[in-house]
């Protein structure tokens, strides 16, 4: 953006005779020979910046220039009674202290006719209408001449704003924002200052960061003003603002705030029940925080569960969450299912177990009349996810013989190499599922068949 703003001319006070031609630089108004070229229309500009004054000049006909002196009005006096002297090429004669060191000449040869100046760090008191005065010998005796045409500059409060540079903002990556000044002026270097609002807008700082300030020579009466503003950034300055304050000589400020993404990706988390009964529902969710949202896919790995009857398809996707939702599962919902997310160009992926529980009807197989001295053989089983704890028991009066025999899962047998009578009764199966039990009584029985036992006397009386 350019600061070179073309001056204007206040032209009230052309007079008939006055000789105008247009150019570049702006109108010609000539007087008895003595011309100066200004440009027309108001010149307004932003305080803290600078302006430059376009000039050229000629003088009349046996007059040589020796110096060169600026002064300004103020607005409020278009008659300009009271000038005040801005500039003047001799350096030893004062001019007025507020514009001291403010107001450059662009060509110091006068013999290249031109009178064009630079005012910088512009204060709203500045406002006016300045002209030309030329000092030098007229045939050899001192003179000067002063042009009537003027130029007026409206100086009004900052409003430029800095320009607020940000490269993309990853997580872990070290990064450099930086921030323009607005104007190019030359000689009123700013203060520039970042300021970050963390979340919930409190006014915070990032740690860890660094500052630097630059100033890039444009042209001898340009320059470029630049800080930057390097740290690590994280999740925590996801959607936050920065702030780059500009402050001109302290009193003028201007500042732009912008708002911070932050790509970062968290941990994937699955939360939900992972163990559900048969016929009751499965819902698992994969989250994962990030920005930007994470694209996310249910996979299963397990086979035939799927709408398709395919195998490893998306079942449930989304962004930032996907929820997997199964009603009524069966036995063979069972398996690994897989959460993908997939966050710009990494896939993260977390497995999951899915148990379905279940549990069928208590079977007892084996003949339960046994003879004796055979063996009782009977397997008391329950098909079931996870395996049940089985127990047999004999059901007696006799404590002795109340007592478990036989403790597996899934199935539990009942072996008895070499029955005896006494092992005739109430046997009870019971299988313990997730803290419920089931049992199943059994009746024994023994079957036996003794020597023919010959009672009477084989000595008998005649
Ligand atoms: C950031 O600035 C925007 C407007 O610029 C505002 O709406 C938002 O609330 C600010 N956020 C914080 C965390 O201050
Ligand atoms: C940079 O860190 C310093 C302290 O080390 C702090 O005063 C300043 O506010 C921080 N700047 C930002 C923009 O957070
Ligand atoms: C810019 O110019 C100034 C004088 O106008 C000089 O002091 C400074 O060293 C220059 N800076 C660079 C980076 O050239
Ligand atoms: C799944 O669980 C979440 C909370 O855990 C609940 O909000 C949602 O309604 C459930 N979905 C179904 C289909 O049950
Ligand atoms: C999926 O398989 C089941 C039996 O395994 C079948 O009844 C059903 O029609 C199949 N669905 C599709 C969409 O092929
Ligand atoms: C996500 O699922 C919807 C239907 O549930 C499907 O139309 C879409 O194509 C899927 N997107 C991807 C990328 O798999
Ligand atoms: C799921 O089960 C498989 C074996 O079936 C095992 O290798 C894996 O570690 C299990 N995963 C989790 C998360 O428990
Ligand atoms: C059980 O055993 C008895 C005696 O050994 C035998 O008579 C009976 O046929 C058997 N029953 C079955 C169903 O095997
Ligand atoms: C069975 O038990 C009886 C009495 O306890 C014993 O006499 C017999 O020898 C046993 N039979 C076998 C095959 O062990
Ligand atoms: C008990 O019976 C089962 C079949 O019901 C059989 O497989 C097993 O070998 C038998 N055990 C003995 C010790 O006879
Ligand atoms: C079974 O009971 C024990 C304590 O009695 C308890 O800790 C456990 O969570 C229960 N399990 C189920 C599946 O209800
Ligand atoms: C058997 O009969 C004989 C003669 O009649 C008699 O002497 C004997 O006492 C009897 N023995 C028993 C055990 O009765």
């Amino acid at each position: 953006m350019s600061v070179f703003i073309w001056a204007a001319l206040l032209s009230s006070v052309t007079c008939s005779s006055a000789d105008i031609s247009a150019s570049a630089w702006g109108r010609q108004h000539c007087v008895s020979g003595y011309c100066v070229t200004l440009n027309e229309g108001e010149v307004t500009v932003e305080a803290g910046l600078c302006v430059v004054i376009p000039c050229s000049f000629r003088t009349g006909d046996g007059f040589t220039p020796k110096h060169l002196a600026w002064y300004k009005c103020e607005v409020s006096e278009p008659r300009c009674g009271n000038p005040i002297m801005i500039f003047h090429t001799n350096n030893s004669i004062k001019v007025q202290s507020g514009f001291k060191g403010r107001v450059s000449f662009l060509e110091h040869d006068l013999s290249q006719n031109n009178c064009s100046i630079f005012i910088n760090k512009l204060k709203q008191s500045d406002s006016g209408s300045y002209h030309l005065r030329v000092i030098g010998e007229l045939n050899g005796k001192p003179d000067g001449f002063s042009f009537s045409p003027r130029v007026t500059v409206y100086v009004k409060g900052l409003k430029l704003k800095p320009t607020v540079m940000i490269p993309t903002l990853t997580e872990g990556q070290q990064a450099t924002l930086t921030c323009t000044a607005p104007g190019l002026c030359s000689g009123s270097v700013p203060q520039i200052t970042w300021t970050w609002r963390g979340a919930g807008g409190t006014e915070s700082y990032i740690t860890g960061n660094s500052t630097d300030f630059k100033t890039e020579n444009l042209t001898a009466f340009t320059q470029r003003h630049i800080s930057t503003l390097t740290f690590n950034p994280s999740a925590k300055h996801h959607n936050t603002n920065v702030t780059c304050m500009i402050s001109f000589t302290g009193e003028t400020i201007t500042e732009e705030t912008s708002t911070l993404n932050v790509n970062y990706l968290k941990e994937v988390k699955i939360s939900g029940v992972t163990r559900v009964k048969e016929h009751e529902s499965l819902n698992l969710t994969c989250s994962v925080e990030s920005f930007p949202p994470a694209f996310i896919v249910w996979k299963s790995l397990t086979t035939n569960i799927n709408p398709d009857n395919g195998t490893n398809t998306d079942l449930y996707n989304d962004t930032g969450s996907a929820t997997l939702v199964i009603q009524n599962v069966a036995a063979e919902h069972s398996g690994q299912y897989v959460c993908e997310a997939k966050h710009l160009d990494t896939f993260l992926t977390v497995n999951v177990n899915v148990t379905v529980t279940y549990k069928r009807n208590l079977q007892i197989t084996g003949n339960t009349t046994v003879e004796e001295e055979h063996v009782l053989n009977l397997t008391c089983s329950v098909e079931s996810f996870p395996p049940a704890l089985i127990v047999w028991k004999k059901l007696s009066t006799n404590p002795n013989l109340h007592s478990g025999t036989c403790l597996y899962t899934g199935s539990a047998t009942l072996n008895i190499p070499n029955v005896t009578a006494q092992h005739s009764g109430q046997y009870i199966c019971s299988a313990e599922h997730l803290n419920t039990t089931v049992t199943s009584y059994v009746s024994v029985t023994v079957t036996y068949l003794r020597q023919p036992l010959i009672i009477g006397n084989t000595t008998v009386k005649e």
